[in-house]
């Protein structure tokens, strides 16, 4: 059992009245699973980190994703979609379905530059944001009120109900989305549980349950002494729901996200992803202020892939976002990141944010994307553009 370090016996608002919500439940229950300390601190209704009323994203708040870096991001992605849609044979609908979007950069960007692009794909496609948070579903009413007056786009609470209303033809997408899942931890002494002493959030082990176990032993590693793995079961689960989503339709799904291979797990690497993030640092522990700040794993490509495929996705490719973006605009040049810039000093900053988004020492390796399909012609998947680096 360790204490965990700079726990204050009492934060401010928010933070203090989560931190009893999750004291009173292991006073009810005993000690919870780490999975389940996660998501009270990341999702609890009203006091969570991402159901509060706060600026999580940009500047601001306390990470960047992609989408905050610059448009071109969601550009590029537009254009895959529009190629992806091609490959889908034109139809004449398409619904673009995006895992939590956050505060909407994203669709924002893909939405106005696939209008302004490619009109022809920009009539067929709907564009559905399934974001849990209340108070980020407010914030996507007004961001994209346009598109939504329109009937371009529309916000929902669940994946089933956003794919209820799609038709035949679907892309299911998420970046940043799989790292934001709870996990469970395991470590050399077992499952990882949170209980309390004195008040304050302490660690205990129990056994590791079989669906742990049955976990590390097909798609990571068990812990040696000294270290922790994630066994994340709700990203399981997920593709599961993804899988389902596909029922009766086809499409690609496409994940992005930084994470890891069970290969580069044996290898040594990739263990104990857990990380916690506030103002932009990376915090020391995630019991410091619950609520808070940001928490986020890895995300385990190996696994997620997997069960993908035993629920009748078919792999398509699993590749850099380096890969893949240089892929989508190589042909172009990059010319949906630099059409607008007409001040070689505009061109230089936009170049260095595509640096960003590209290099090794960016996201461009860290950061892995996976491609599956339902009911698409391998040779029309492979040929994608984003798909042309991949080997
Ligand atoms: C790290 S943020 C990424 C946001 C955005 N995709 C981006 O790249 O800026 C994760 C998002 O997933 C949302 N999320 C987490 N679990 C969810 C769930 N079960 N259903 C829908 N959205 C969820 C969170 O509320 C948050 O908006």
């Amino acid at each position: 059992m360790t204490i965990s370090p700079n726990q204050p016996e009492s934060g401010g608002g928010g933070e203090s009245r989560l931190r009893q919500r999750i004291a009173d439940e292991i006073r009810r229950h005993g000690p919870i699973p780490f999975s389940r300390y996660m998501q009270m601190c990341l999702y609890e209704p009203e006091l969570g980190y991402y159901s509060r009323l706060r600026e999580q994203f940009g500047k601001a708040g306390d990470f960047y994703t992609s989408s905050d870096v610059h448009a071109v991001f969601g550009r590029l992605l537009a254009r895959q979609f529009e190629e992806m849609w091609r490959a889908l044979d034109s139809p004449q609908r398409i619904d673009v379905i995006e895992l939590g979007p956050g505060r909407g950069l994203f669709a924002r960007d893909v939405l106005d530059w696939s209008a302004k692009q490619f009109p022809e794909f920009a009539r067929s496609f709907r564009y559905a944001l399934v974001e849990q948070s209340a108070h980020l579903r407010d914030r996507l009413q007004e961001r994209l009120a346009e598109h939504i007056a329109a009937e371009r786009a529309g916000v929902f609470e669940s994946l089933e109900a956003a794919a209820s209303t799609a038709g035949e033809n679907i892309i299911v997408f998420g970046n940043e989305f799989f790292d934001a899942l709870p996990v469970e931890v395991v470590d050399y002494h077992g499952g990882l549980r949170i209980g309390l002493k004195n008040g304050r959030f302490v660690e205990t082990f129990v056994p590791p349950t079989a669906a742990e176990l049955e976990f590390l032993d097909r798609y990571s590693v068990r812990p040696e002494k000294g270290e922790r793995v994630e066994a994340p079961l709700v990203a399981l689960e997920w593709m599961e729901r993804i899988a389902e989503a596909f029922r009766g339709k086809r499409g690609f799904l496409v994940v992005i996200d930084y994470g890891y291979t069970r290969e580069e797990q044996l290898a040594g690497r990739h263990r104990d992803t857990v990380m916690s993030y506030r103002q932009h640092t990376a915090s020391a522990s995630p019991y410091e202020a619950p609520g808070e700040q940001d928490i986020t794993a890895h995300v385990n490509f190996t696994a997620i892939r997997a069960r993908g495929l035993q629920r009748g996705l078919d792999p398509v490719a699993l590749l850099t976002q380096s890969q893949f973006l240089i892929g989508i605009s190589e042909e172009t040049q990059f010319a949906d990141a630099f059409q607008e810039c007409k001040l070689p000093q505009e061109r230089a900053k936009v170049a260095l944010q595509l640096k960003h988004l590209i290099s090794p020492t960016g996201m461009g390796e860290t950061f892995q994307v996976l491609l599956m399909s339902a009911g698409v012609a391998k040779e029309k998947a492979a040929g994608l553009s984003g798909l042309k680096l991949s080997h």
